[in-house]
């Protein structure tokens, strides 16, 4: 026993000084170690991924290798050369990273998953003929809560933080259109899972970088307990209140032989997927249109001119203002990371023909937030919400933009893009639509301080999809007395 322990110790020494003796080669992107041995950069990367990188491609340049707790990540900021990462699934592997992630977060592992199927079974219930159907229930789910939400008197205000009010409308009525709820799950109110949700939201970034300190630990863990008993009864048994793809997705589980804990985790790993970016999207789009006045009345009008079924439920229906301003609180506030782990050693072509050698282990990663979303070389004033930015001056949609003189094929990518974007997409730009149409003909909202801004961003949740707001914005609304 002493001598494996041992062993394995010399071994994870030799390893470590392997690990921190690498160097730059002539083939390699510059490489910056940072200063603290092993963990290098990891802890100015967890505070403020954005004004971390940033600080790097001022000091290298659009390409460069840094360490992150004994990993080594080349960053690549060209979006003229996203296309060799993103279509390169053979050298450059989603799946490891996203697995990691898994296991990390939810605790989740499926040896025998086939991740291909899960995809196509939520291709198959999100995307073509079947959206409909899902829009049709969401819009009923939605437009129920909102009737219940506003004050019992219909002369009064009820004040609200628009982050907490759009993200937990979304999340209910998610939750009931996809998992069921009421009737399945032993009358569970939507609203207990969505705090349960919160505490557990709280403190994935930390859950992801393994950092939570003993009693986060404990708060997670018991969060996730909470919700797996939540979750526990949804798509089992052809119970009518969940969806059909949480049942197929059920049935495919239990083909696979994960046992009950390990299918309840996977549920709640798909309860993220599905509703962790669509209420703060939701929240900023909302949040941008009520501090500029321009752009409100915009969508408003549109909304006007469109009927109200086509609006709440079709995907086909044309509302090109809502969404460029849709696409412009993205461009602002879509902040995801795109990992891949370099499983085959990669020369990789940089567009301006510079070429550099991808090491086998390493990781890659994109980060479209610096650009193109925030590159004040694309997008003028990129720190301002100019609804129509995506707008051609004849009201169609914008897709021309350039940097260095050439022509981008991605111009903003809030939704990833390639075999690993979201497949989730449509359906989640037809819930916002239906979302803010729905506010804006049920309820009478108002800003409480109509000189209010909105809030800054949270500097650690870069990385993670949408960006959390690190406050919130005061409204007041009341039902239309139409209604
Ligand atoms: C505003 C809302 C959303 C945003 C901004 C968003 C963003 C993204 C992004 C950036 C990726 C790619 C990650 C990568 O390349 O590493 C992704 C993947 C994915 N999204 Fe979404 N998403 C949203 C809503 C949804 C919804 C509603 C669903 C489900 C119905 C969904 C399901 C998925 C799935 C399953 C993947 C993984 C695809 C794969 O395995 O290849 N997303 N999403």
């Amino acid at each position: 026993m002493i001598w494996t322990s041992t062993f394995l110790l010399i071994q994870a020494v030799i390893l470590y000084f392997i690990l921190a003796k690498r160097s730059r080669s002539s083939t390699d992107p510059p490489l910056d170690k940072g200063l603290i041995p092993w963990l290098g950069h990891a802890l100015e990367f967890g505070r403020d991924a954005a004004k971390f990188l940033n600080r790097m491609k001022k000091k290298h340049g659009d390409i460069f290798t840094v360490r992150v707790a004994g990993r080594y990540v080349t960053v690549l900021l060209d979006p003229h050369s996203y296309d060799e990462v993103i279509k390169d699934p053979v050298s450059l592997d989603f799946s490891r990273y996203a697995q990691v992630l898994m296991e990390r977060i939810f605790n989740l592992r499926l040896p025998g998953h086939n991740l291909n199927k899960a995809k196509g079974l939520m291709k198959k219930h999100f995307q073509g003929g079947n959206l409909a159907l899902l829009n049709r229930t969401m819009c009923m789910q939605l437009s129920s809560l909102l009737k219940a939400e506003a004050a019992q008197n219909r002369m009064d205000w009820k004040v609200d933080g628009l982050f907490s009010f759009s993200y937990s409308l979304l999340f209910r009525a998610g939750y009931l259109t996809l998992f069921g709820g009421e009737q399945n799950n032993n009358g569970t109110d939507p609203a207990e899972v969505y705090r349960e949700y919160q505490r557990f939201e709280a403190l994935l970034t930390k859950m992801a970088r393994g950092t939570l300190k003993p009693d986060e630990k404990r708060t997670t863990q018991a969060a996730r307990q909470r919700l797996s008993e939540f979750l526990a009864p949804a798509g089992l048994g052809e119970a009518p209140g969940s969806g059909p793809w949480v049942q197929a997705y059920r049935r495919l589980l239990q083909a696979e032989g994960a046992d009950g804990d390990m299918q309840r985790k996977a549920l709640l790993m798909q309860l993220w997927a599905t509703q962790g970016n669509v209420g703060p999207a939701a929240f900023w789009l909302l949040g941008f249109l009520l501090t500029n006045s321009e752009a409100l009345a915009a969508v408003r009008e549109e909304f006007t001119r469109v009927s109200q079924v086509e609006t709440s439920q079709e995907s086909a229906v044309r509302t090109p203002v809502f969404d460029s301003a849709l696409e412009e609180a993205l461009r602002l506030t879509a902040a995801p990371f795109m990992t891949r782990e370099v499983v085959k050693e990669k020369t990789l072509h940089m567009a301006d023909g510079r070429e550099y050698l991808l090491r086998k282990g390493d990781r890659v990663c994109l980060f479209p937030f610096i650009s193109p979303q925030m590159d004040p070389e694309i997008h003028q004033e990129p720190q301002a919400f100019k609804y129509d930015r995506f707008l051609n001056k004849d009201g169609s949609d914008k897709r021309d933009f350039y940097k260095g003189g050439k022509k981008l094929k991605y111009y903003t990518m809030p939704w990833g893009a390639g075999n690993n974007g979201c497949v989730g997409k449509q359906f989640a730009i037809d819930t916002i639509r239906q979302f803010v149409y729905l506010v804006f003909s049920h309820y009478e909202m108002e800003l409480c301080d109509p000189e209010a801004v909105m809030p800054e961003s949270e500097a650690s949740s870069y990385g993670f999809g949408m960006l959390q707001p690190a406050g919130d914005l005061e409204v007041r609304y009341k039902l239309r007395a139409s209604l």
